[in-house]
């Protein structure tokens, strides 16, 4: 017998029962990393090397978490960052951790690559939503689907830069894992040790409307994917034509917050700069595309002293602890956004779990804040770290 969800203490024990409840060819797909999983690890090593050095006999008891970021309130400085897997996940997956997010006043992120049509997950969840963008290679589809974020009424858009080319996460390949899903012996084989989910999500979807798919691809691309031959990562439409003029065009196009995702060198902060974003999210995508790529959370100081607080940074990748939270608010992000927590959390228990996973960094950064001496978030800064050295170079 596994843990069940009442004894998940932390983002951890909530991972612990998705690998129980999923079947591995997705469990894999959603957790893991890219070629030898270096970044992925570097994501959370990079985390660990920080230390905290507290503050004591501060009057901490009004510890406050609330803050603004990207022009509006928040309860925490957190945002759940697009991952188009949640749909799989958990039935209706990305409405209930967008539903979870809107409980606890932080924005939920929809990803291009979401399996519920951004237009009921407006409908049915509420609370701050933002929109991320792939551009794909026709243009103009691209921004048929920014008219319809729009007219959906989401508050930002976040285009994801750091995908030119198909990361290559050999482990998908090996378990048969393509989108759509297609049923071969192996993960059929997969799928009938893991029935109860077949029956709570992918039977319910089954029912409903057949396979799921990639509600907001435009009906051709939805298409050509499932003609992609079987053993092929991926059969999504290339990006590797897309440069810093797309950005430029889409800030004419799109009025609202403006978002790059994905950077990770200060020069590409200037340029972003110069495009006129309204903000810069520090990241490597979970350590899933780039796998030497520098963790974000080293990349972090120098984008924030190249931006010099014109907009707002943010960073995402190895949040997994409240303590994380706070060494990037400490390093000068604005606010983080979580990946793969809220994930682990809706395929423990749906909208529930993604509540407590997102509750459970909530609670973490409050008990961090008042360890450190930190009543509000402007409290925490870079007097409270130190870091271990960590390479010989480092030492040398
Ligand atoms: C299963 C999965 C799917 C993802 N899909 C997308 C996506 O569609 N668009 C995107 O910009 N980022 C995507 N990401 C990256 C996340 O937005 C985010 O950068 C990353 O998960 C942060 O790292 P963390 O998982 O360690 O929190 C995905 C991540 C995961 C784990």
């Amino acid at each position: 017998m596994g843990l069940d969800i009442q004894q998940a203490y932390s983002i951890a024990d909530l991972r612990e029962i998705a690998q129980q409840k999923l079947p591995k060819g997705l469990f894999e797909f959603m957790d893991r990393g890219t070629e030898d999983e270096l970044a992925l690890k570097r994501n959370r090593a990079a985390f660990e090397r920080i230390c905290l050095r507290p503050r004591v006999l501060v009057d901490v008891s009004g510890r406050k978490l609330q803050c603004k970021f990207a022009g509006r309130e928040s309860a925490m400085p957190l945002a759940v960052a697009p991952t188009g897997a949640a749909g799989l996940l958990s039935f209706d997956g990305e409405i209930a951790i967008a539903r979870a997010a809107a409980k606890l006043g932080i924005p939920f992120t929809l990803s291009t690559a979401s399996f519920t049509p951004m237009e009921r997950v407006a409908e049915e969840a509420g609370g701050r939503l933002w929109f991320q963008l792939y551009m794909w290679p026709d243009r103009a589809m691209s921004y048929q689907l920014v008219d319809r974020v729009k007219a959906a009424g989401y508050e930002a858009l976040i285009v994801t830069v750091d995908t030119a080319v198909t990361p290559n996460r050999e482990y998908n390949r090996k378990n048969g894992f393509t989108l759509p899903m297609k049923i071969t012996r192996k993960n059929a084989i997969d799928v009938a040790k893991h029935p109860e989910w077949f029956f709570k999500v992918f039977l319910r979807y089954l029912l409903r409307s057949g396979i799921p798919t990639l509600e907001n691809y435009p009906k051709e691309y939805r298409q050509r994917l499932s003609e992609k031959r079987p053993g092929h990562q991926s059969g999504l439409p290339k990006s590797d034509s897309v440069s810093w003029d797309d950005l430029r065009e889409l800030r004419k196009r799109w009025k609202g917050t403006l978002m790059v995702k994905g950077i990770l060198h200060p020069a590409d902060a200037q340029v972003a700069l110069e495009c006129g974003v309204d903000a810069i999210v520090v990241s490597n995508h979970g350590g899933r595309n780039l796998d030497s790529s520098i963790a974000p959370i080293d990349a972090l100081p120098e984008i924030v002293a190249t931006v010099n607080g014109r907009v707002d940074v943010f960073m995402d990748s190895g949040i997994q602890r409240g303590s994380d939270i706070f060494k990037a608010i400490a390093l000068g992000a604005k606010a983080v956004f979580a990946g793969r927590a809220p994930l682990w959390g809706v395929s423990a228990a749906g909208e529930g779990g993604a509540y407590k996973a997102l509750d459970i960094l909530r609670e973490e950064l409050d008990r961090i804040m008042g360890f450190t001496g930190c009543v509000t978030l402007d409290d925490i800064n870079q007097s409270l770290l130190w870091f271990e050295q960590h390479s010989s170079r480092a030492e040398s």
